[in-house]
């Protein structure tokens, strides 16, 4: 009696367990920033945590905080989307900018093996920025189909 008492209970813990682990998979939180908001982690506080968005995906580099933090060498780097800068590896106030308008080939190459290589590989991504997907007004942007952008790839989104 007793044991098939601990059985019963180990499945129905089991059950629970499982349960909720596909439910903290499913509700995974999409965290959509605004300029205004990113503007807030540019690392000019102590202690809160420093994002920053290449190709409208925003990553958290707190723990790169010797490069980003107030001070820091790539500090004009946080706190927006720096997709051109990155691209350019250049730190001039101008390409402090998600615009890649222009931008070379290889620059673009460079730009996807920082991306991919230092980013995706060494931070957390926290959310997109809303740029991709509101127009101006805050109205859903129906004309944005990220297939249509070359600077984007498919697996990069949500
Ligand atoms: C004299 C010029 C520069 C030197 C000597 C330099 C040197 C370095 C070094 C040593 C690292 C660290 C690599 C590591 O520890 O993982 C680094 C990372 C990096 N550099 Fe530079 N850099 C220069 C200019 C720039 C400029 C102009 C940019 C503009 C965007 C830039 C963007 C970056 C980025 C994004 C990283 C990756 C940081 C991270 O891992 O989070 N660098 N650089």
């Amino acid at each position: 009696m007793f044991y098939w008492r601990s059985v019963l209970i180990y499945a129905l813990l089991n059950v629970c367990s499982s349960n909720d682990s596909k439910i903290k998979n499913a509700s995974k939180p999409v965290r959509l920033f605004t300029d205004e908001e990113l503007q807030r982690y540019d690392g000019s506080e102590d202690g809160q945590p420093i994002y920053m968005a290449i190709k409208g995906v925003v990553f958290d580099v707190t723990t790169g905080k010797e490069f980003y933090k107030k001070g820091a060498p790539y500090n004009a780097l946080v706190g927006k989307d720096s997709t051109r800068a990155v691209a350019k590896m250049s730190l001039d106030p101008a390409d402090l900018t998600h615009d890649t308008t222009g931008l070379t080939e290889s620059q673009l190459q460079s730009l996807e093996k920082i991306f991919t290589g230092t980013y995706k590989t060494k931070y957390p991504v926290v959310g997109y920025t809303s740029r991709r997907l509101l127009n101006e007004d805050g109205s859903p942007n129906k004309d944005f189909k990220p297939e249509d952008q070359p600077q984007f790839s498919i697996k990069d989104e949500f």
